[in-house]
């Protein structure tokens, strides 16, 4: 059992006096292609990674929702297992999860009063999707503990419309890996149709993540603002979503764009390109191809999205200096901070992580966290 779903059994038996029932636990993702793609209906290539969220829990016979945030300084919190229910003017963590029940209640699903305790290791605004973890664990925990029978994928649906809730419009993406990922498999995701493809991470080569510990915040702000103008200029070139449209219809439009919502948009349609190409590149094992295409992606989110700051750019930079040939290395998430990915032979990992020690905190004035991970499955739950 791994550590943090210990904490939780620990916690529950320690906060509520009794021995738990259950367990849902629930990973986070790194993203390794194809960002700001998934809410226009495109494409992306994400893992769950070896952090996650775990929740020990146990009927509690009233109807109330009691449940503690061990990660969270402790912190505590209650609410009515209902759709009657209201935001908590400062406990973000647990809004999540208020979200989650409202909308399972929405859905004419009754649920009932539950004792949970809540451990997680996802470093927190660091891009690989502490929330959607939490969103996905708690919706899976509500859906076995009641009988509710929801599906993986509409329990990633309804953690989607948490984050709306709180007020973030994201994408797919994160709840959908979190919930339906596969050990040793990358997830080619249509966030149109939601068809899943898994390819293997091939032989050979790991998957490293650099936070920059710069954190990220998404609620709200710049990331529903790229998506207003993702939406503005699928309407000028008459389609659906961005997804639909080419280059040639958005040169052939671009007099009548403003220069950053034409910039928006070539990121938009380049990297669902991008994605699709760096699946083939994975399934061949061609790390040159993939290298290739994802400092292409990075260098469309700095130049085209602007979602890059200046520390990541330079951990890009110390990072495709150390690995040298078939550096496949971008920022990873929502941007504004966060976290990079790469692609690495594992040989390589020990320059690399010499490189970032080195010269990483002379560019950011902070150290950088390294973590080796592997892909990982994504939600489960099960009886203790
Ligand atoms: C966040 C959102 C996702 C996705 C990414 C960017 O993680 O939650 O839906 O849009 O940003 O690719």
């Amino acid at each position: 059992m791994t550590d943090v779903k210990q904490k939780a059994i620990e916690a529950f038996e320690k906060q509520f006096g009794a021995k738990p029932e259950m367990l849902s636990y629930a990973p986070g993702r790194v993203n390794l292609i194809g960002e700001h793609t998934d809410y226009n209906d495109g494409f992306v290539m994400p893992c769950a990674i070896k952090f996650g969220t775990a929740m020990a829990a146990r009927k509690n016979g009233t109807d109330k929702i009691r449940v503690l945030a061990v990660d969270v300084n402790g912190d505590f919190d209650e609410f009515p297992a209902s759709a009657d229910m209201v935001k908590h003017e400062s406990k973000t963590w647990s809004n999540y999860l208020r979200g989650v029940t409202k909308l399972i209640c929405e859905r004419g699903c009754k649920v009932g009063g539950l004792d949970v305790a809540i451990a997680g290791d996802v470093p927190l605004g660091a891009g690989l999707s502490s929330s959607a973890s939490l969103e996905v664990a708690f919706g899976n925990l509500l859906s076995n503990a009641f009988g509710l029978n929801i599906e993986l994928q509409d329990i990633a649906l309804i953690g989607q419309a948490a984050e709306a809730y709180i007020g973030c419009k994201c994408g797919i993406m994160d709840q959908t890996i979190s919930a339906c990922g596969k050990k040793g498999c990358a997830m080619r995701l249509d966030c149109r149709s939601l068809e899943k493809l898994q390819v293997k991470v091939p032989e050979g080569l790991e998957v490293l993540i650099v936070n920059s510990n710069v954190k990220h915040a998404l609620v709200g702000g710049e990331y529903n603002e790229r998506r207003e103008q993702c939406e503005k200029a699928a309407q000028v070139l008459g389609v659906k979503a961005l997804r639909d449209a080419t280059m040639e219809m958005l040169d052939a439009r671009k007099s009548e764009l403003d220069d950053v919502t034409y910039r928006r948009a070539r990121h938009v349609i380049t990297e669902d390109d991008r994605v699709l190409a760096a699946v083939k590149a994975f399934e061949s094992g061609d790390l040159s191809k993939l290298a290739e295409l994802m400092y292409a992606s990075h260098c469309s989110m700095r130049d085209d999205f602007e979602i890059t700051i200046p520390e990541i750019d330079g951990l890009v930079e110390i990072m495709r200096k150390a690995i040298g040939e078939n550096a496949a290395v971008r920022m990873t998430g929502g941007g504004f901070g966060g976290s990079v990915v790469a692609v690495v032979e594992p040989a390589k990992i020990e320059k690399v992580k010499a490189a970032i020690d080195a010269e990483y905190e002379k560019i950011s004035g902070r150290k950088a966290t390294i973590i080796e991970t592997y892909a990982a499955d994504g939600a489960s739950f099960t009886v203790l």
